[in-house]
């Protein structure tokens, strides 16, 4: 896209959530509709593998870290890990009640308050180097788990959250499934919803973390972040209804009727992308390689197929493809993790740490470091 463009705003452009308008920079990655997200110049494909500390070295320095510097950083990180008992103390406090996103937002509230500097920056770091055991502990306390083991970041950033999180069972790939969701989530341009309202949260001058307090209360929705939970459901309700043996031409006959009768086909398209989303392509090939018997994982991928296939004969339909939440959710269930009311906690897990680096951005940098200004933008008065 050429970034000179200037855009004419329209009548016909209100009221439609300011769709690929331009509001500012995005310093950590871009979402190309052809190519899918990119962090810094690498495709996400490109990065799956990677260690999560190296991802977000690239992330916060705008750079790939030398084997030194990542070591550097990994140990940086380390050393700010620690969350205080008051900390945990209040978060298991909290009411169980309701999804476990209002929790996580309390929880990242209850960490600014005990362990805020009112410093961006440093905010910034503190904030991704505790998630994991505030999201651990918030998990794990909702959901009535087993005591949570002491937190040992030197294990590694994952690794040590995986050690913490305390599901029943998993399938000992789990931790592995777990670094490579995180890893994918982390940021997705300026623009997707949680993102933009931690950004213009934070024009205000709201500290970090608020401002990621508020940036999960708008990943909590399902048209965002619980869109995972909602696919896992949709996959779910299909194999019930067709059984296991169903066939691609069962699947596209009901995905038809479903249309037919006005309803919704979870896990297409995409605000930007009019491609396979980079992200789901990574995860369907590992679902296929680790489970390719699993009951699920086979019915997501025959809805993939089938479900592109239909929604592509109609030509309002901009993108139909499979986007990251069809089958995130079918990963984790297929990999032990079934708790479908804390996928939307795991994608908060990950996004705060682009939503934090964007927002350091926003505050510290930005013009010659004055900042953006408060995020004001303008309604037409329409009397109804
Ligand atoms: C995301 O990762 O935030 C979603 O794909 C939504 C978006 O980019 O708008």
């Amino acid at each position: 896209m050429n970034d000179d463009i200037l855009f004419q705003i329209k009548k016909e452009n209100l009221e439609t959530g300011l769709r690929g308008f331009p509001v500012g920079y995005c310093t950590t990655s871009t979402v190309h509709p052809e190519k899918g997200l990119f962090y810094m110049d690498h495709p996400i494909d490109e990065l799956a593998h990677w260690e999560p500390e190296q991802v977000i070295y690239l992330l916060f320095h705008g750079k790939d870290g030398t084997p030194e510097e990542v070591k550097a950083f990994k140990k940086e990180l380390q050393g700010r890990a620690h969350v205080s008992t008051e900390v945990l103390h209040h978060i298991r406090a909290l009411p169980k009640k309701g999804h476990p996103m209002a929790l996580f937002s309390a929880a990242i509230l209850i960490l600014g308050i005990y362990e805020g500097k009112d410093d961006y920056q440093e905010d910034c770091l503190n904030l991704i180097a505790k998630i994991p055991e505030v999201t651990a502990a918030v998990i794990n306390y909702h959901a009535s788990w087993e005591k949570m083991p002491p937190s040992q970041p030197e294990l590694g950033y994952m690794e040590n959250f995986a050690q913490m999180l305390k599901p029943p069972k998993t399938k000992q790939e789990f931790p592995q499934i777990l670094k490579l969701f995180n890893i994918l989530h982390y940021d997705h341009g300026g623009g997707n919803l949680s993102t933009f309202v931690g950004k213009a949260v934070a024009s205000g001058l709201e500290d970090m973390y608020g401002s990621i307090a508020a940036a999960m209360n708008a990943l909590a929705g399902p048209r965002h972040g619980r869109a995972n939970q909602e696919c896992l459901q949709f996959v779910n309700e299909i194999l019930q209804t067709l059984g296991e043996h169903a066939s691609e031409e069962d699947v596209e006959r009901l995905i038809r009727e479903k249309l037919d009768r006005k309803e919704l086909i979870y896990g297409f398209g995409h605000a930007v992308l009019r491609v396979e989303d980079p992200r789901a392509t990574v995860q369907y090939a590992v679902a296929q390689n680790y489970y390719p018997e699993d009951p699920l994982v086979k019915m997501a991928l025959m809805i993939r197929k089938m479900g592109s296939k239909v929604l592509k004969e109609n030509p309002k339909v901009a993108d139909p493809y499979s986007n990251v939440d069809a089958i995130s959710g079918t990963l984790l269930t297929a990999a032990g993790f079934a708790y479908s009311d804390y996928y939307t906690v795991l994608f908060g897990l990950s996004r705060a740490v682009g939503i934090a680096i964007q927002i350091v951005y926003e505050r510290v940098y930005a013009r010659d470091g004055k900042g953006t200004p408060i995020v004001r933008p303008k309604y037409l008065f329409k009397p109804q």
